[in-house]
């Protein structure tokens, strides 16, 4: 089976997929977390993988960023390649005074300035929501694990470099805790699909106090957020 893509067979893929945007994080995941990996996909090199966590069978892949991009990886992952659990494991900028820099957020609903939704909807707005069990799930193993992740409402923009200069603003006052580029269009595919979608994502930077994640830092919290993401992949 070949999509426009994805060159892989489905039985390549698990029908858990973690999903970075940047490919070669997908590639990090696979080579630090999983066991037996197998690369199933490199066109474009949108590299993806299978491999072994805790005895389960569970494949990670780059979106790219965006929703064009994720939208059609996730679109080709459901209907050709059998994936029903997609897990966004990604960065986001605070809008929110409260969470601050290394903080774990799990988008349960997705907010957009994008049109994506609406072209599928007849310009109605769509309500992007999270699949509760993975949404539950990724809540218990986070508590499990005594961090201290925010559940809400996340926006989801085309635009990293926003032309609204109060846009942060904006934000807070609907209660929206963070910024970032793909949730909105994941949760849109899964739903059309009945698949179940999740996105978890580490704030890297703070669009108020305009801090920014070092490294390292950076590190450290990716890893709770893996973490966190395989929890639910095995659960
Ligand atoms: N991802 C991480 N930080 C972001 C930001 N400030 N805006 C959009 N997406 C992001």
């Amino acid at each position: 089976m070949t999509t426009p893509h994805i060159q892989a067979k489905p039985e390549q893929f698990a029908s858990t997929c973690l999903l970075p945007g940047d490919p070669l994080r997908a590639k990090f995941i696979a080579e630090t977390y999983l066991t037996d990996v197998e690369l199933i996909n490199s066109t474009r090199n949108m590299l993806a993988y299978t491999g072994s966590h805790q005895g389960s069978r569970v494949s990670v892949m780059g979106t790219g960023m965006g929703m064009p991009s994720c939208m059609l990886y996730s679109e080709e992952l459901i209907k050709e390649f059998g994936v029903r659990r997609l897990i966004r494991v990604g960065s986001c900028g605070s809008t929110d005074p409260e969470l601050g820099l290394n903080d774990l957020v799990l988008a349960a609903g997705a907010s957009t300035d994008s049109n994506a939704n609406r072209l599928q909807f007849g310009g109605y707005d769509y309500a992007a929501i999270a699949d509760f069990e993975l949404l539950t799930a990724a809540a218990a193993s986070a508590r499990k694990r005594g961090v201290d992740a925010r559940v809400g409402n996340v926006f989801s923009t085309d635009s990293f470099y926003h032309p609204n200069r109060k846009l942060t603003a904006m934000l807070n006052r609907l209660h929206i805790l963070a910024v970032e580029m793909e949730a909105a269009g994941l949760y849109s595919v899964a739903a059309r699909h009945r698949a179940q979608a999740l996105a978890i994502l580490t704030v890297s930077d703070h669009l108020i106090t305009h801090q920014q994640l070092s490294s390292e830092e950076r590190e450290r919290s990716f890893d709770t957020m893996i973490r966190i993401a395989l929890d639910v992949a095995v659960n």
